[in-house]
């Protein structure tokens, strides 16, 4: 058994981050998101994986996942010159993948951990051509959605329905035999000019192929926008953080709930209100770190409130005298309050970049 995990795309709602960098290495609790599928994997005894990545982003991707070590598993890199569909993902890994049986992981997904190896054991005993991960969602128009018989068969999938047939939406995880490279083969670009996976399932099915859908009963989150980003940081603080502090706090601040504290970090007359974690050499003073928040490596604070918000490495917030809530910060971006008069607003903002302001 292999696995395949897709790093490459485009990342288009999660600029501006994507600009300079790999969604799929965004920090969730300060842990890239890909880190998570790859441990995943590996707790599911999967440690053969194929990492997708793309001209843009794949050497920071390589650069800081490395050669799979850290994880106990052995990764390729696979570079897709274009985010040309995740159908187009596995036929550029076919040389990995060979015809071993594999299962396909978006990289920006999230899963609640531990579920892949139940779901890997059905695969595996069942014998299948393919099976696919649903989840009851409240809004199916905006997913590819399955239409299943009672004995767990797939009947039908179809992508961002008007009418759905069912609640049950496509989550980023599928189970493949080899056979699925036949039914690649098979499938024309669809009309966002991209060789759509759903299009291969849809092409088993009707061949008469075994293609079985699963339920996942644990939370399951697409990291690709902002808000689900929070959420993930939120579930993942509250579910695994534990209390770990290396660096100072000083006799004026306070560490309440559970908080995690890298080495070289230092906060004074601050309240960190867990779960909350922070980074290596970070300086905090005079902050009220709320809960869900995740502060990453050699970022400063000082003067600040923040609750349930992301910061990322090296960022700085200075004297903003208002409560910050459901924020992505990023990397080095700096958000001070200038000195000079008169008093305004100054900005150097990047594309795309989204300010509320009250
Ligand atoms: P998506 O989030 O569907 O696509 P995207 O990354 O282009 O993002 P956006 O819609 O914001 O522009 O992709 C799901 C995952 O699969 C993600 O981790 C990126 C990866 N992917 C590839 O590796 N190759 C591809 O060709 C595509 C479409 C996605």
């Amino acid at each position: 058994m292999k696995a395949l995990i897709l790093s490459g795309g485009k990342g288009t709602r999660l600029r501006p981050l994507t600009y300079t960098g790999a969604k799929q290495l965004v920090p969730v609790a300060n842990k890239p998101i890909l880190w998570y599928g790859i441990e995943e994997m590996v707790s599911a005894g999967i440690t053969d994986i194929g990492i997708i990545i793309s001209p843009e982003t794949g050497a920071e991707v390589k650069a800081k996942t490395g050669n799979g070590d850290r994880f106990g598993a052995k990764i390729t890199y696979i570079l897709q010159d274009k985010p040309a569909g995740l159908a187009h993902a596995v036929k550029v890994a076919l040389a990995f993948l060979g015809d071993s049986p594999f299962v396909m992981y978006l990289g920006d997904n999230l899963i609640q951990q531990g579920d892949l190896s139940y779901f890997l054991k059905q695969f595996t005993t069942q014998q299948q051509d393919a099976l696919i991960l649903l989840r009851e969602v409240s809004n199916p128009s905006a997913f590819g959605v399955a239409k299943v018989d009672e004995t767990g068969r797939v009947l039908q999938l179809i992508e961002k329905p008007k009418i759905p047939p069912s609640n049950l939406a496509l989550v980023g995880v599928y189970f493949f035999s080899h056979i699925i490279h036949d039914a690649i083969a098979c499938i024309q670009p669809s009309a966002r000019g991209e060789l759509e996976i759903t299009d291969a399932i849809q092409c088993l099915i009707d061949n008469q192929k075994q293609v079985t859908a699963c339920q996942l009963d644990g939370w399951w989150l697409d990291t690709g926008k902002k808000d689900d980003l929070l959420e993930a940081n939120r579930l993942i603080l509250d579910t695994y953080l534990t209390t770990e502090i290396f660096g100072e706090i000083d006799s004026q601040s306070q560490a309440i709930g559970r908080v995690q504290m890298g080495a070289g970090s230092k906060v004074i007359n601050s309240t960190v209100r867990g779960p909350a974690v922070i980074g290596k050499n970070c300086y905090l003073e005079n902050c009220f770190i709320g809960p869900y928040t995740s502060i990453a490596d050699n970022s400063k604070l000082i003067d600040t409130d923040i609750e349930h918000s992301v910061v990322l490495e090296g960022a700085k917030i200075v004297g903003i005298h208002q409560r910050i809530i459901d924020s992505v910060i990023g990397q080095r971006a700096q958000l001070t309050v200038a000195p000079r008069r008169p008093k305004a607003l100054r900005f150097m903002i990047g594309d795309d970049c989204q300010i509320e302001l009250t």
